[in-house]
């Protein structure tokens, strides 16, 4: 890899992975539409030589045809990425997941380029029978709009690489991920509470769902290492697919016993009730990550250690909060 393509550079995963590839001395052109990513966050890469920012959206599809011409491996992260409120705009998925995945494609295509990472969720797998959850569980019953999108979004890459379009696809399904530049997400919102009045907190359903996390240098890692090691050539399908998780998962409660220790407060907790926080929330998530860890990759953080260091960069970065409400 010379030259990487990042959709969705000035999100939270997109500005890690942007900068640990430069870092790596790979060039970046970094794509992205700003609705949900921050300036800030690309700071550092703007100073480099090596780095390109191009503003443009996933649905324009020349100019993102245009922008891509250089690269020869693509990383697909930008989408919308708000599970909750699926709902209140149903095409929104379907355009910014799965149409705007089909542009990646077509773009690359076009510009003969023959590699991509795609960011998929481990929501696909709905509300999953078997746990932890393989890559290769019962093809799953879908249980929000988001995962629909992304299922959408991961079929056309291996129609693509299949078909003979690519040379290496590579579909990650991540848990919820955690870490600096994190701006959405239980930690978020408890953190964003906890300024606002630090004697009660709101908790979305019961609090014993169960949820394992990753953090964000480990998720970009396992990217990387699998792209390096370019899994997929020589395999029997073009298309590789990983579960990017910790080999652990916390209940709610357990994550808000850390946070609440981390910041020494006691608030009394108000539950909205039910098993689940909101419709299409799968009360048990946790992924089996045999088939990652067999390539050498394994993650360095606890659960609890991830979460403490999202907790701390959201102390210092309360700005976050005012861009994104
Ligand atoms: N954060 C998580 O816990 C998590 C878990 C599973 C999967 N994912 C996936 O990882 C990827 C990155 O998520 P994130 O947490 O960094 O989210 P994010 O919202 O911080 O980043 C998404 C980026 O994409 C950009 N973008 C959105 N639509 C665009 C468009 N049409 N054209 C160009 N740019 C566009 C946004 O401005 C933003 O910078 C997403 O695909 C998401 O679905 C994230």
């Amino acid at each position: 890899m010379k030259h990487a393509f990042v959709t969705g550079a000035a999100g939270f995963i997109g500005s890690t992975l942007t900068d640990r590839l430069l870092a790596d001395g790979i060039a970046v052109t970094g794509w992205d539409n700003f609705s949900t990513g921050q300036e800030r966050f690309l700071e550092a890469a703007l100073q480099q030589p090596r780095f390109r920012l191009v503003r443009g959206d996933n649905l324009d599809l020349p100019a993102l045809t245009t922008a891509m011409k250089e690269a020869d491996f693509v990383f697909h992260l930008a989408a919308n990425a708000d599970i909750k409120d699926g709902w209140a705009h149903p095409r929104k998925d379907l355009e910014q997941n799965t149409l705007a995945t089909f542009n990646v494609l077509e773009a690359m295509r076009a510009n003969g380029v023959r590699r991509i990472a795609f960011s998929s969720t481990g929501s696909t797998y709905g509300e999953a029978t078997l746990i932890p959850t393989p890559e290769d569980a019962p093809f799953p019953v879908q249980t929000s709009l988001y995962a629909a999108s992304k299922v959408a979004g991961e079929t056309l890459l291996s129609a693509y690489a299949e078909g003979g379009q690519l040379d290496e696809a590579y579909i990650f399904r991540f848990v919820s991920i955690l870490g600096e530049r994190y701006t959405h997400g239980h930690v978020f919102d408890f953190y964003r509470q906890l300024v606002e009045h630090p004697d009660r907190l709101r908790i979305l359903g019961d609090g014993q769902q169960r949820k394992s996390y990753l953090y964000v240098q480990d998720c970009v890692d396992a990217m990387l290492h699998v792209a390096r090691r370019a899994t997929a050539k020589g395999a029997k399908h073009r298309t590789q697919v990983y579960n990017l998780g910790t080999p652990e998962y916390v209940e709610v409660n357990q994550s808000i016993g850390h946070i609440c220790a981390a910041l020494g407060l006691k608030p009394r907790l108000e539950y909205t009730g039910g098993d689940r926080g909101w419709i299409g929330d799968n009360p048990f998530i946790f992924l089996d990550t045999k088939k990652i860890n067999a390539t050498g990759w394994k993650p360095k953080l606890t659960i609890e250690q991830g979460i403490i260091r999202t907790l701390r960069w959201l102390e210092a970065n309360r700005w976050v909060y005012e861009r994104r409400k």
